[in-house]
């Protein structure tokens, strides 16, 4: 809400938009997503980015980090605009990934 108040042309599109309500929601799901950092632990030998990591490894991926690292254009700002065309962007997983993917309301979230 408070991300929405500080920019009126957002909520008035969203009033008036429902694909670009619900990339309104996804993108502040990104901001500020419930799970900070998804962990895991490996139970068989593993190799990732050139790395061995052997059973018993505790793998750290920091989702707030992926979802506001620098490495994004938009870091600290809502960009509801980059959920419009399709998939969900590179690197945003607020409802983890592969397997173990959140249920969620996944008739409306990605
Ligand atoms: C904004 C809402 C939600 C967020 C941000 C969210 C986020 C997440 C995340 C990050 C995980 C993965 C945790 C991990 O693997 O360490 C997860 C798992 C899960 N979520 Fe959600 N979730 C949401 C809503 C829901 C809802 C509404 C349901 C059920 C109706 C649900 C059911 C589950 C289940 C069953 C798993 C475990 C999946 C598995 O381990 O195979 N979630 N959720």
């Amino acid at each position: 809400m408070a991300l929405v108040a500080a920019r009126p042309g957002v909520a008035a599109r969203a009033r008036a938009d429902d694909p670009f309500l619900r990339a309104v929601v996804e993108d502040s799901i990104r901001l500020f997503p419930t799970t900070l950092s998804i962990l895991r632990e490996t139970t068989e030998p593993t190799a990732w980015a050139d790395r061995a990591l052997p059973v018993g490894t505790l793998v750290v991926l920091p989702s707030s980090y992926l979802h506001r690292g620098p490495h994004r254009p938009d870091a600290h700002a809502l960009n509801p605009d980059q959920w419009l065309a399709g998939d969900r962007p590179a690197g945003v997983v607020p409802f983890s990934a592969g397997l173990r993917l959140s249920l969620r309301p996944k008739k409306w979230l990605r």
